[in-house]
């Protein structure tokens, strides 16, 4: 029986992505022996140290290659000597809107034995938000007016289109639908009044469509109150690329850390690869100690897996990473421990071979 095989491109990128991508590979290729398939890495120096040496985030070829791939890899990209809009513009964001990765999966989980800086979280915290990765509010619509005059001005459109508006909010119902029948919907139409309104109206007529699922709508602002007020209410949330992103922050820090978070960005239709990385993002306050947390890169790693069609192994490593929590031994000092990301890279493969 031949094994399956997989092909991952991986991009490491700047800061601690040097640190927790090494550590997600190990965990991915002891969970695939385990599993019986094979996971070919192929490993893309694309970073703003790249940068530095070339002057551009990746080579003009750089897409072509990574098309080849079944997934990418990702660590982060961010470097205090590059504007931050660069390195994003650069590599990020054309890897997500090439391959159509319009699906930005973030789900936000208390594991048992973490500690959230929440006071009351009995009733634990399990948040699926599903962010809309190709449009919205990070366009490249828009300019400067007189620029350096006193008059400067800048402008910037966010774009909104019904394909992009509906197919996200699908996704999401797709969600809901397996979980609680239960979506929220970030709005702000009480402010925007152009594009929330028609985000609104997408969402509605999205929802008249599946009555078996419920759909509400909540402005913003209140709804990152609810994460911290009563995060226990909320399951799938469905947000706007912007409203997305924040909400994540959030959602990642009240289940514990940054370091915890992870993230798929998919194409559903699988037209092209998608791409896994943690929430967070190059961390330069603690790169270049071995102490950052691997767990939302390797949990990243995991959704990979289940979404190259190995579910099983993706669930192999989240009991793992499960163990190594509710033991509660080996923490990073982000989760207030002593371990470094070797240390915590060992704890998982040690408990990978017993929950295998
Ligand atoms: P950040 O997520 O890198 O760091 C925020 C805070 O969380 C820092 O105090 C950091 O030490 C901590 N943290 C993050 N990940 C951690 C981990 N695995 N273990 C322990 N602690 C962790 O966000 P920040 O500081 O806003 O951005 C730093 C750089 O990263 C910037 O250049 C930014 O543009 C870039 N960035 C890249 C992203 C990506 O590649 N997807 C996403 C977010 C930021
Ligand atoms: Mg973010």
């Amino acid at each position: 029986v031949p094994t399956a095989r997989y092909s991952v491109a991986v991009l490491p990128g700047d800061g601690i992505g040097q640190e927790v991508v090494p550590a997600a590979i190990e965990v991915v290729e002891a969970v695939a022996s385990l599993h019986g398939f094979t996971v070919d890495f192929r490993e893309y120096p694309w970073s703003c140290a790249y940068y530095q040496q070339h002057g551009v985030m990746m080579p003009s070829d750089g897409l072509a290659l990574l098309a080849r791939h079944d997934a990418i890899l990702l660590g982060a990209v961010g470097d205090p000597s590059v504007p931050d809009h660069v390195s994003l513009w650069g590599l990020l964001v054309p890897i997500r809107r090439a391959f159509d990765q319009y699906v930005n999966l973030r789900p936000a989980v208390l594991l048992p034995g973490v500690r959230s800086p929440l006071r009351d979280t009995g009733a634990g915290i399990d948040i699926l938000v599903v962010r809309e990765n190709s449009e919205g509010e990070y366009s490249q619509v828009g300019g400067r007016m007189f620029p350096g005059t006193p008059h400067e001005a800048a402008v910037q459109q966010a774009v909104f289109s019904r394909r992009g508006t509906e197919r996200v909010i699908e996704y999401a119902v797709e969600q809901a639908r397996r979980r609680s029948g239960r979506l929220t919907s970030a709005t702000k139409s009480n402010g925007i009044i152009h594009s929330m309104t028609f985000w609104d109206e997408v969402f509605r007529d999205v929802m008249d469509r599946h009555p078996d699922v419920s759909g509400r709508l909540v402005h913003v602002d209140a709804l990152a109150a609810r994460f911290v007020s009563h995060p226990h209410e909320l399951d799938v949330v469905v947000g706007s690329n912007l409203f997305g992103d924040i909400l994540t922050d959030i959602g990642a820090v009240v289940v514990g850390s940054m370091g915890m978070a992870p993230s798929a960005n998919l194409n559903p239709e699988r037209t092209a690869p998608s791409m896994f990385e943690p929430v967070h993002g190059s961390a330069p306050d603690i790169a270049g100690r071995g102490t950052a947390n691997p767990v939302g890169q390797i949990w990243s790693a995991a959704l990979m897996l289940e979404h190259l069609g190995e579910p099983e192994a993706g669930e192999t490593v989240l009991g793992a990473v499960r163990r190594v929590l509710e033991d509660g031994e080996v923490r990073t000092p982000d989760l207030s421990g002593t371990a470094t990301t070797r240390d915590m890279t060992d704890a998982v493969l040690g408990a990978l071979r017993s929950v295998a």
